[in-house]
């Protein structure tokens, strides 16, 4: 715990004052919990993906369940996370940025493999294949569970958390983009990228295909 403790080193000159040294912290703080939770979540789905590959019998498929509900739940604690930098006060934002250098949340691996798991509104993840994997091995297609509902049991609470997480994800990448929109405007990202344009173009709705056959229901 001491080491852990020992990590959060803001670096702009105490000679800025209390105020600007505790803002900095707290950017850091959020980020190195991000990582954290981030550790968690990469090692839940990869549990739930492992759960969902057959041979999976139905306690599989519930523990997958629990795997993928406590995602859910954690993306909101993120997405809260967010929510808390936005009380961040960009005067001394603006005064810390450039101790960051480049180091940017673009860097984060696990967030790369989060989005790799996931998918994105283009190409479906991993997690979205062992699911289509689980079903075919319970006898039905992911259509004939969206159509079934409840009467799916477990596939359809799959599915059901699969949505839940693909719209977690895409909270936390719209409230992201409005942070960085709120902090630094049309500024450029310490990663170098154009900031708010490239996150805009980075917001992605996970499981496309989950949300096709979900509006296909309204047509009968
Ligand atoms: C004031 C707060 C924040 C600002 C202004 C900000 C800004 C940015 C910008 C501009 C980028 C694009 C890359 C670049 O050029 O740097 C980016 C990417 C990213 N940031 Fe943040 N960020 C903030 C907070 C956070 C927090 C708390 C996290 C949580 C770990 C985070 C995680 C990420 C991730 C994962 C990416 C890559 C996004 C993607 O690939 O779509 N950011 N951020």
């Amino acid at each position: 715990m001491e080491t852990l403790l020992s990590l959060q080193e803001p670096r702009i000159p105490a000679t800025a004052g209390r105020a600007a040294v505790l803002a900095e912290q707290f950017f850091i703080i959020t980020h190195q919990s991000c990582e954290l939770w981030l550790k968690q979540v990469g090692a839940d789905l990869g549990a739930a993906a492992d759960a969902l590959t057959p041979p999976c019998d139905v306690d599989d498929l519930e523990s997958g369940v629990e795997f993928l509900m406590r995602t859910g739940e954690i993306l909101r604690v993120l997405h809260g996370q967010l929510l808390a930098l936005e009380k961040l006060p960009v005067q001394y934002f603006a005064e810390f940025r450039p101790y960051l250098g480049t180091a940017s949340g673009a860097q984060s691996a696990q967030f790369r493999q989060l989005a790799r798991l996931l998918g994105s509104d283009q190409h479906p993840g991993s997690l979205y294949q062992a699911f289509v994997a689980a079903a075919a091995y319970h006898g039905r297609t992911v259509p004939e569970v969206c159509r079934q509902g409840v009467g799916a049991g477990a596939l359809h609470r799959i599915a059901e958390a699969l949505m839940d997480i693909g719209n977690g994800y895409w909270h936390w990448k719209v409230t992201h983009l409005a942070l960085m929109s709120k902090m630094a405007g049309n500024r450029q990202g310490t990663g170098g990228t154009s900031g708010v344009d490239f996150l805009a173009r980075r917001v992605t709705m996970p499981f496309a295909e989950l949300r096709g056959l979900r509006s296909q229901l309204h047509d009968g």
